[in-house]
């Protein structure tokens, strides 16, 4: 092997997109590709939010920009790609994060709602992925494609039909992009987180503790941790070494496939 495992690893000068890169996941994502030495683009609806994580990577010494954009807009989208590229001339790498999760029961559910959750769970990545999948084919280097899905594809609660849906549509479409990049040395895969500590989760948790009587979401979530093998939460940088793991060379023959990030959850659920 004429490689070295830390070359593997490497991101010197790639650029990686990451849509919904202001905070949670997305932050986690865009601080491991900026560690490993990616120029980032914390891409958000947020764009206040985005710019200071981009300030803080660019602080840290690490090169972000921040691009406000609506990933389930088309426009939006066109002008996000436009921006990058005459920032950084290249992508890379796009890590499809960006997506909302408001609980609604089937009954009490408004189309209205549904098609919020479908554009920007599913419509967004297909648009993002369409549009910087013509940026890394013009490259003529290849390139990385990571879904950000979840193990509500497999199991769901209560109030998630529209995102259970989504994400089961972003799966597939995981497997049929992967199918068509890949003469273009394009990898596809998509990544389930299971339990995440993210501002998102954080109102999901807050809603269902009030459900239960409590002023704080400490009793659920240490309930819950019980219930994941690994024994804790994920914190968004786990997700974000999944993604590095999947962006590095060391990958460069895996796509098309789920990977489950859940500390063992899905064993047991
Ligand atoms: N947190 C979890 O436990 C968990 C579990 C499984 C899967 N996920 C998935 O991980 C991803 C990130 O989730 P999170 O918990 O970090 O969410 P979050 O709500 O904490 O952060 C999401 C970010 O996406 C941005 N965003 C929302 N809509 C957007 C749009 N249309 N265009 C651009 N940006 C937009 C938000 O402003 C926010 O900055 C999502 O795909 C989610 O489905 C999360």
């Amino acid at each position: 092997m004429d490689t070295s495992i830390a070359e593997l690893f490497n991101l010197d000068g790639q650029v990686a997109l990451v849509t919904g890169g202001a905070k949670g996941i997305g932050q986690g994502v865009a601080e491991i590709l900026a560690a490993a030495g990616a120029r980032i683009a914390v891409a958000d609806t947020d764009i206040e939010t985005a710019a200071a994580t981009a300030k803080a990577l660019n602080d840290q010494g690490r090169t972000a920009l921040a691009v406000g954009a609506d990933t389930s807009d088309e426009a939006s989208v066109k002008n996000m790609v436009t921006a990058i590229m005459d920032e950084f001339q290249r992508i890379d790498i796009l890590v499809n994060n960006a997506a909302i999760y408001p609980m609604a029961r089937l009954a009490e559910m408004e189309t209205a709602l549904w098609d919020k959750v479908l554009g920007v769970n599913l419509r967004g990545p297909f648009l993002c992925t369409r549009l910087a999948a013509e940026q890394m084919i013009a490259g003529g280097r290849g390139g990385r494609i990571i879904n950000i899905s979840s193990i509500n594809t497999a199991r769901t609660y209560l109030g998630m039909a529209h995102y259970d849906a989504s994400k089961g549509g972003l799966n597939a479409f995981t497997r049929a992009s992967a199918l068509e990049y890949a003469p273009h040395k394009i990898t596809v895969n998509t990544l389930a987180p299971g339990a995440v500590k993210t501002p998102g989760s954080l109102r999901v948790r807050s809603n269902l503790a009030k459900e239960m009587g409590h002023d704080t979401t400490e009793p659920l979530d240490a309930a819950f941790a019980e219930k994941i093998p690994l024994g804790d939460w994920a914190q968004p940088v786990d997700i974000g070494q999944a993604v590095l793991l999947l962006t590095s060379r060391a990958a460069h023959y895996i796509t098309g496939q789920l990977i489950y990030v859940d500390g063992g959850l899905m064993l047991m659920m």
